[in-house]
């Protein structure tokens, strides 16, 4: 989303908190921070004393000069990239090593009207919003935000099933009994209402590594999937890779989105998905957890990506079985939510 004279960098904190930035191509990091007010670790500013080094997480730079005191070559080759001194060759995500608060920055605060509320099923509601001032709202494919309840001074965090470049952000929801967001959902919202939220938040976000991807979705921890997928699926994509998804629910109602993941195997080079359900009594062709459809071939051999989304008793479950298997990823990026909260919440990498 740059324009010609500047490239957009992420600027991932350690509190989970991302801000976006312009940088042009002859300014460094640092600098563009600093202009957005955002106060990044810096001390010499002179690539001599490494306070401001971080750690490049996709895209290209120029790392400008520095000593190896500040950075070495192995350092460097691992990506680690020092803002006060680098330039921008192409949109660029960082990590920070700092907190938000820190920085002197904080997650921002976003106004919408719900476009639409979709009842996938009893389980699970798709809501839509149309985010005021959208041009100010970037995100990365697989973060969330705090939606506030409306009518309550509570937030429950929901990942984006929508791309970053769709005007209108989704949302997948699942209906818990006693749930605040549920009640909201289930007996009251309707379009034109307003709605606010804080964001774009966590480190569980699509990174531009080339290797093969395993995408791993248990319930409504598909939305963050789909959101890569959506930006997967764009022109200007990351090079085409392997991406296999494995989506596992509980039952057979709990199931959505199956015609969108067909429609992403013909619009996504190299995606393919399968599905299952725990429920014995289901009619889904695999049943069981979705460990039961990961063996070391879908992991490459280890020569991949894994994506993980899913409440905390199966990404354990995962984490389990992957080392049973024998194997290690090359990449594991997760996100826990508690499905009494909704979904998202939570973060982990
Ligand atoms: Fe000292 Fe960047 S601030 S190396």
């Amino acid at each position: 989303m740059s324009d010609s004279m500047s490239f957009q960098v992420a600027l991932s904190f350690e509190d989970g908190i991302t801000r976006f930035i312009e940088c042009g191509p002859d300014e460094t990091v640092a600098d563009a921070s600093y202009k957005a007010r955002i106060n990044i670790p810096l001390d010499c500013r002179d690539g001599a004393c490494g306070t401001c080094k971080s750690l490049c997480e996709s895209g290209s730079y120029d790392g400008g000069d520095y000593i190896e005191d500040a950075l070495t070559d192995d350092e460097a080759a691992l990506g680690h990239c020092l803002p006060c001194q680098m330039t921008p060759r192409s949109d660029l995500v960082l990590r920070i090593p700092s907190t938000s608060a820190a920085a002197k920055t904080a997650a921002a605060v976003f106004t919408a009207t719900v476009a639409d509320i979709e009842r996938h099923s009893d389980t699970t509601v798709g809501l839509t919003l149309d985010v005021h001032d959208r041009d100010t709202l970037d995100f990365l494919p697989g973060q969330y935000v705090n939606i506030t309840v409306p009518g309550t001074e509570l937030t429950r965090s929901y990942s984006f099933s929508s791309g970053p470049g769709r005007h209108l952000a989704s949302f997948l929801v699942r209906l818990t009994d006693g749930g605040a967001m549920s009640g909201y959902l289930r007996d009251e919202a309707k379009p034109g209402d307003p709605l606010r939220f804080t964001g774009p938040m966590g480190s569980f976000y699509l990174r531009e590594s080339g290797r093969p991807a395993l995408f791993l979705a248990g319930g409504t921890g598909l939305a963050p999937l789909l959101s890569m997928l959506e930006r997967l699926a764009q022109a200007d994509a990351p090079a085409a890779r392997p991406v296999h998804l494995i989506y596992g629910v509980s039952r057979d109602r709990d199931l959505v989105h199956l015609d969108t993941l067909a429609a992403y195997t013909k619009a996504v080079p190299g995606f393919t998905f399968d599905h299952c359900v725990a429920d014995e009594n289901s009619t889904a062709p695999n049943k069981g957890f979705v460990t039961t459809l990961i063996d070391a071939g879908t992991l490459h051999h280890g020569d991949a990506d894994v994506y993980l989304c899913g409440p905390p008793p199966m990404v354990e479950a995962v984490r389990a079985h992957i080392a049973a298997l024998g194997v290690t990823p090359a990449g594991f990026h997760y996100e826990k939510f508690a499905v009494t909260a909704g979904a998202g919440a939570g973060a982990g990498s």
